[in-house]
């Protein structure tokens, strides 16, 4: 198994409607603060999503699940994302959405597996021989094109590395010069180049460069100390996934014959249960060896109803297995029939038997102040000018509407009050805005009352 050119393959999500979303906003002994980490209200839920944090953070809950459940707009999706910001990058989070798994390419299951692998890291402690660093001199030294023609090729690079103990300077192969490009390393930084494999890891900017007034987000590590070339212990946070992935890719070099023959004829392998099943072989030999250790992460499926009572029972084995993530579902549906069966009637569209395994949280309506309190940090994210009265309007607005309706209020009501040369958004912009568009509700009324004269 290669685990070397293993590179962790996290989705990197925008989820612009959350953005405003830092963390679940609770006090040390794990009381919700009322408005904190961009969470208003809804106390109960982020406590309890509290606890689950500290049950995945102590390793207690593999193959759990919990399902949150409550009326659109409530918060669910955003207290899972602040689940996934308490979790920090180190265990692995993986967001999916119920419709997901219906595309003609991918079998269902397939889908879901997948995304079962994505939730679950292995850390992996290595003892590497390593050269470390803070670079005091990059050359790259360069030579005639030994092919002939105008063009120059780099021979080798001169690098100086610099610990607390002392300097040294490498000449290195031309491949390991860009490998450093790649990782875009400049002289200041503080990298380790690993011996065997020449792979560079660029881990920061050495701290004697930071300054007071910092712009950018720049990480600051301190000069190494020991020597420049020791042992060093190199941790790495892969997903099962990752490591699927890095095995199917076909072997071969990265120079331009074996890129060739890839154009030729793809022989990309696919993932299959087999090669699965091999993964799992290796891991659980290394977990019991002790060089890796398993990092059971979260699995976030929105939107539960959208699966079907074969992805249900798929799921039920799934979580029953020895290596599994905690699953957090979500969904705004009461009583309705399941997926891909006749008439099962069952609550949140989930067969009965997976809804006894779960834990339910629930979230519940937000009140008038709660819902100008999240507007107000709405508004603050998307750097938008409001007075307190039009807030204040808008909130009772989401009362009457939704939540999500009131928030989407905010942008062309934005638009309007530049159109009247202001830079604050007024009450008339708020009004004349929900005017002009309708919120779920008004429009079914409105369907209902003129109902013959839409087509049937
Ligand atoms: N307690 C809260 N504090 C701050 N912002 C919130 C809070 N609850 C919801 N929001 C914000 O309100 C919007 C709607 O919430 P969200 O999408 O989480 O609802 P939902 O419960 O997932 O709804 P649905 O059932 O329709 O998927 C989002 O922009 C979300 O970030
Ligand atoms: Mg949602």
């Amino acid at each position: 198994m290669k685990i070397e050119e293993v590179k962790s393959t996290t989705k990197t999500q925008r989820i612009a409607t959350h953005t405003h979303i830092k963390g679940l906003g609770l006090d040390e002994s794990g009381i919700a603060i009322q408005n904190a980490a961009g969470l208003v209200g809804q106390e109960l839920a982020r406590e309890a999503a509290g606890i689950v944090v500290e049950m995945i953070r102590s390793k207690k809950m593999a193959g759990r699940a919990v399902l949150l459940a409550g009326p659109p707009g409530t918060g669910k999706t955003a207290l899972a994302l602040a689940i996934a910001q308490e979790l920090g990058n180190k265990v692995p989070f993986c967001p999916m959405v119920g419709s997901e798994v219906y595309s003609s390419e991918i079998k269902k299951t397939e889908v879901l597996m997948e995304n079962f692998r994505r939730a679950i890291g292995l850390r992996i402690k290595e003892t590497k021989e390593v050269y470390e660093g803070e670079v005091t001199e990059l050359t790259p030294v360069e030579t005639e094109n030994p092919m002939g023609g105008y063009g120059k090729t780099v021979s080798h690079v001169i690098i100086g590395l610099k610990t607390a103990k002392g300097t040294k300077q490498l000449k290195l192969d031309p491949s390991i010069y860009e490998s450093l490009q790649k990782e875009k390393v400049e002289t200041g930084d503080v990298i380790y180049i690993e011996a065997n494999s020449g792979a560079v890891k660029r881990q920061g900017r050495s701290d004697s460069f930071a300054t007071e007034f910092d712009l950018e987000a720049e990480e600051y590590v301190p000069l190494p100390k020991g020597d420049v070339h020791k042992k060093k212990e190199i941790i790495q946070d892969v997903t099962l996934h990752d490591l699927d992935v890095a095995n199917a890719r076909p072997q071969g070099g990265q120079d331009i014959m074996s890129m060739m023959g890839q154009l030729m004829k793809p022989k990309k392998t696919e993932i299959t249960d087999k090669l699965r099943k091999e993964i799992n072989k290796v891991v659980n030999k290394y977990i019991d060896q002790g060089i890796a250790e398993l990092v059971p992460g979260v699995l976030f499926i929105d939107e539960v109803h959208m699966l079907d009572i074969e992805c249900f029972t798929y799921l039920h084995r799934a979580l029953e297995s020895a290596i599994a993530p905690i699953v957090i579902f979500a969904t705004n549906r009461g009583k309705c029939t399941i997926k891909g069966t006749e008439d099962i009637v069952s609550p949140h569209g989930m067969p009965l038997d997976l809804l006894d395994r779960v834990m339910i949280v629930r979230t519940l309506p937000y009140s008038q102040e709660e819902m100008t309190q999240i507007l107000r940090l709405r508004a603050q994210t998307e750097n938008l000018q409001i007075d307190d009265e039009s807030l204040a309007l808008l909130g009772q607005i989401g009362t009457q509407t939704t939540l999500r309706y009131a928030v989407q209020l905010l942008t062309p009501s934005n638009l309007l009050s530049k159109i009247n040369g202001k830079d604050t958004i007024g009450k008339d912009e708020i009004e004349e805005t929900n005017k002009l568009f309708f919120d779920a509700k008004s429009s079914a009324k409105i369907l209902a009352e003129q109902e013959d004269k839409y087509m049937k």
